[in-house]
This record gives structure tokens, C-alpha cells and sequence, in this order.
């Protein structure tokens, strides 16, 4: 069986058992997740092993981007299962903090995100969010105090606003994105695909199928409100209810009108029964 990783729990600990590591010139990265690991949270820790850099994969469900009537309590939790994963991926450490450690009696200090957080995409759906992940994320890379951070570009809002967060407050952390995984059937793998249905299940790859159809179409210069609309369409027909499909600019999320106004992304986001899904695609 392969060595389990260490856990840690507190943050001296933590802080003990990296700076070993960091005496001997090695480099720390960090690949923050809420657990219930599947394929594209390892993709993150296999290309930094691949490195040969220190891993430290923080395992922490964080209260302070969910509202009140998301998932928090549900959200599926397989702590075992994880450190199983992590100890076949040849992971160093896990920081697994309580919600205790990381907001301790007394904690009033929230990040409040603007820029690519105030793009009116996951932001106008979950206002609570970028708050929440901006001061966890601030946290955990204090915490560590990483070289470089890993962050999906499946969550591509986060990927932009930890990125400018990062720079922001002079963390001296590299946040490096990479690129989503998918089933198959172009599913982008995610902790919540566990709540599908078989039916769900079998319609949810819609999501994916319109944001490359859309791409193409944009790439042949056709017009790109027009090209939203029928995918959103689409997305209708598969069973879906439509949060959200754009085309923004990849860097700052602004809207565009054409294709001139910069490197595009498209994003989607919608619900199919309780599940909400979120994709996107490079153009
Ligand atoms: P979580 O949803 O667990 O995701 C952890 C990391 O895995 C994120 O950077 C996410 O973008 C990446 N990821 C998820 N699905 C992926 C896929 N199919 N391919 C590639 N990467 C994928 O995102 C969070 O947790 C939290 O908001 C967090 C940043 C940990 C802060 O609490």
C-alpha cells in the first residue's frame, strides 16, 4: 500500500512540517480543495508531482461560500476515500483544518472581491461566493505560504479572481490554472455530478456539446449575441433551466460584442433538477 500522506490539523503544524521542506531550497504547492476528489483534482497534484515539488492538498469545505440555501450540509464529504486517492498520488501533506482553526471564535475579517467578481456571472447567481473563496483561498496561502498555487480552470470566475487576489495583496504566490478534465462524454468532472439522476446524468454532457458547437461558430465570425442565444436554447431543450451562457472577454470577464474584442471564453452555467452545473470553453 502506499504511504499515506500526513495530515495536519492546526496551523503550527503546518507551518512545522513545511519548513523543512523550504530550508532545503525545496518549492511548496498548494492545490486547495473542498474533498470529495475525483480525476481532476489529482490532474492537478499529478502535474506537480511531475515537478518534483512539494504537495500540499488543503481538504477544507468552506462554510463562507455557501449561503444559507446551498449545499453546505449536503455537500458530499469522503475524508477516507480522499487520503486513499492522495496516498496513491504520492502526496506529501493534507491540510485538513476545522472549521474551528480556520474561523475561530472572534473572526470578523472578510476579503470583499471586485473586477472579475462583480463580472455578473457566478456573482449575480451566488453573491456570497467570491467573498467567501477570496478570504479562505487569502487564508490558505498565507497558512502554507506555497510557491505556486492550483487552481481548475473548470471554476473559471475563481481561477481569475484568486489570480488577482494573489496580486493584489503581494502573497507571492504563482496561481496556475489547468485546463478542465472531462468524461468522456464531455462532462467537466465535478464534486456535485453525484447528485445526477441517470436521466440528468445522460443530459448533462448539453452543456459541453453547445459551449464547443458555440465556439466553432464564433471562430467562422458568425454573430456572437445570436450564437448565445441558440445555445441557450439548446441547453433549454436538454432539460436544463439557463443561468447564464456568454462570451467574455478571458482576462477581465467584460462582455464582448465581436470576436476583435479580445481572447474570448465562453461561459454556462444552469440547472437540471436540484443540480447546478458550470462549464466553459476558450474560443
Ligand atoms: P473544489 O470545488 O473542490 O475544487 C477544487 C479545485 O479543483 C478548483 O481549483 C477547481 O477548479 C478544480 N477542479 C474541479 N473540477 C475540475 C475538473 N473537472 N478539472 C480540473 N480541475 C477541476 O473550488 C473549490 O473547491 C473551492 O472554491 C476552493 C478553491 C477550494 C476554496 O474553498
Amino acid at each position: 500500500m502506499a504511504k499515506a500522506p500526513k495530515v495536519l490539523r492546526t496551523v503550527p503544524s503546518l507551518r512545522q512540517a513545511l519548513a523543512r521542506t523550504r530550508k532545503a531550497g525545496g518549492k511548496i504547492a498548494l492545490v486547495p480543495t473542498m474533498g470529495a476528489l475525483h480525476r481532476g483534482h489529482l490532474a492537478m497534484v499529478a502535474e506537480e508531482k511531475q515537478r518534483t515539488h512539494m504537495v500540499v492538498v488543503s481538504i477544507f469545505v468552506n462554510p463562507t461560500q455557501f449561503a444559507p440555501n446551498e449545499d453546505f450540509d449536503s455537500y458530499p464529504r469522503t475524508f477516507k476515500k480522499d487520503i486513499a486517492a492522495l496516498s496513491e498520488a504520492k502526496v506529501d501533506f493534507v491540510w485538513a483544518p476545522t472549521p474551528a482553526v480556520m474561523y475561530p471564535e472572534g473572526f470578523v475579517t472578510r476579503l470583499v472581491p471586485k473586477g472579475a467578481a462583480l463580472a455578473g456571472l457566478e456573482d449575480k447567481f451566488r453573491p456570497h461566493f467570491f467573498g467567501g473563496v477570496a478570504t479562505v483561498v487569502a487564508k490558505l496561502f498565507t497558512q502554507t505560504q506555497p510557491d505556486f498555487a492550483l487552481f481548475g480552470q473548470k471554476d473559471y470566475q475563481q481561477l481569475r479572481v484568486v489570480t488577482q487576489m494573489a496580486k493584489d495583496l503581494d502573497l507571492g504566490v504563482k496561481v496556475v490554472g489547468i485546463p478542465t478534465v472531462r468524461e468522456k462524454d464531455g462532462l467537466a468532472l465535478s464534486s456535485r455530478n453525484v447528485y445526477l439522476s441517470v436521466a440528468e446524468r445522460a443530459a448533462a454532457p448539453a452543456l459541453y456539446r453547445v459551449l464547443k458547437a458555440s465556439a466553432a461558430r464564433i471562430k467562422r465570425a458568425e454573430p456572437i449575441a445570436m450564437v448565445m442565444e441558440e445555445g441557450a436554447h439548446e441547453i433549454t431543450r436538454a432539460g436544463f433551466a439557463v443561468d447564464y451562457l456568454e462570451a467574455r472577454h478571458a482576462l477581465t470577464l467584460a462582455p464582448v460584442v465581436t470576436r476583435k474584442d479580445g481572447p474570448i471564453r465562453l461561459l454556462v452555467a444552469a440547472k437540471i433538477g436540484k443540480t447546478r452545473l458550470i462549464d466553459n470553453l476558450a474560443v
